[in-house]
């Protein structure tokens, strides 16, 4: 083994996977409900990406940022029309670079904007938001912040709700990172009429809301991004995972123009490839969105789910999470470890999502078929528990 020990491990490895299924190296299929933690919008092997990787490949795949850019300015004009608002991406490689990226410019903007240098930025309990030391320190959960990695970067605070963020706004507060339906911490989506209030009140004080959309924005929720739900417009927003379809890259949008040349950068970000085919990637599903087969999708995935918290209500106390951002919240004693490797068992790929949760984030365009064969398997699988 010459890799570091940094991930435990399931005993498999994959070969190769079509659609929402994952192939071992004996020809063994896999029905994935994970996508490669909420990464594989579109499954595997999709023709419509194949095709851009190639295309895309074969002509440039890389020049730096200080050459334009065509597909990543048309990702940049594509992401604001979808979002319907005015904003101006930087493209990095992945959701922690993408949330750093919104740290310095929200730090920016709180040393200009203010007569006095504003450098707070406030986050949720339970959030995850990377693992940077930034990002970490940002993260609201203790476990993250182990004296081993310390020091820590200065600035950063967390409450446990909304109502305790408004009430600790001050005058060093620069910004509110939120993530709207929380995936590392259990799939808890956010308040309505909470977040909404904070929108409100932040917007009131000219402060940024930043929301995290790194595993809950580009569709995964139903909508282009769960900012929509909210009926919110944040002044930041990031994205990672599904954007690439597979292929590496984030993104921090704002409607804030705020950095200068020097500020910020990346040798990879959005570069020719990984923009080509975000490109593809974003087309193919707004064209699925509007057939209605996303939404098709959610429904069924959701029946499949309502009816295991029904036949296995001595398992699991509740359904969590949005659109295809999904959690059976396991009872008191339950060992999900066990429920997974039972699931791997069966040949049926699952998450967890903090300490007590099973987490489902399939592809977005998983077949009917995929998902009956995911969902019998599961069974076998709870019924061995
Ligand atoms: C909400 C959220 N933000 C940030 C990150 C970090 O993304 P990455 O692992 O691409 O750096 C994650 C990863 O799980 C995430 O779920």
């Amino acid at each position: 083994m010459y890799l570091m020990n940094t991930y435990l491990r399931f005993d498999v490895g994959f070969v190769h996977g079509k659609n929402s299924v994952l192939f071992d190296k004996k020809g063994r299929d896999y029905i994935d409900f994970a996508s490669g933690i909420g990464v594989n919008a579109l499954g595997y092997s999709n023709q419509l990406i194949t095709d851009a990787i190639i295309k895309q490949s074969s002509r440039l795949l890389h020049t730096s940022n200080l050459y334009h850019i065509k597909p990543q300015e048309k990702l940049a004009k594509r992401i604001s029309k979808l979002l319907g608002y005015q904003t101006y991406a930087f493209f990095c490689n992945s959701g922690a670079e993408a949330n750093e990226c919104a740290i310095k410019l929200a730090r920016k903007y709180g040393t200009e904007k203010f007569a006095q240098k504003r450098y707070e930025i406030i986050s949720l309990s339970n959030s995850f938001h990377g693992r940077t030391l930034a990002t970490l320190k940002l993260t609201g959960q203790d476990k993250f912040h182990p004296e081993i990695f310390a020091p820590y970067i200065d600035g950063f605070s967390f409450y446990d709700t909304i109502d305790e963020i408004i009430k600790n706004l001050s005058d060093k507060t620069a910004a509110v990172m939120i993530e709207l339906v929380q995936g590392e911490g259990g799939i808890k989506s956010l308040d309505k009429n909470e977040v909404k209030r904070l929108s409100v009140e932040l917007e009131k004080r000219k402060i940024l809301l930043i929301t995290d959309e790194v595993q809950c924005g580009i569709y995964r929720t139903g909508e282009f991004v769960a900012s929509k739900h909210y009926g919110i417009e944040p002044d930041v927003i990031t994205f990672a995972k599904g954007l690439g379809g597979g292929v590496s890259i984030g993104a921090c949008v704002s409607k804030h123009n705020i950095f200068t040349p020097g500020d910020h950068g990346s040798t990879f970000g959005g570069n020719f490839l990984a923009t080509a085919v975000a490109n593809a990637t974003l087309k193919e599903l707004k064209r699925l969105k509007k057939l209605g087969e996303i939404d098709d999708v959610i429904n069924e995935f959701n029946l499949y789910l309502d009816e295991i918290l029904t036949d296995f209500g001595e398992i699991f106390e509740r359904k969590t999470g949005l659109g295809l951002m999904l959690g059976l919240e396991a009872k008191q004693g339950v060992d999900l470890a066990k429920i997974m490797k039972l699931a791997l068992k069966q040949r049926v790929l699952v998450l967890r999502s903090g300490a007590k949760t099973l987490r489902f984030l399939p592809p977005l365009n998983i077949s009917a078929d995929e998902m009956k064969l995911g969902f019998d398997r599961l069974r076998l699988a709870l019924k061995q528990l």
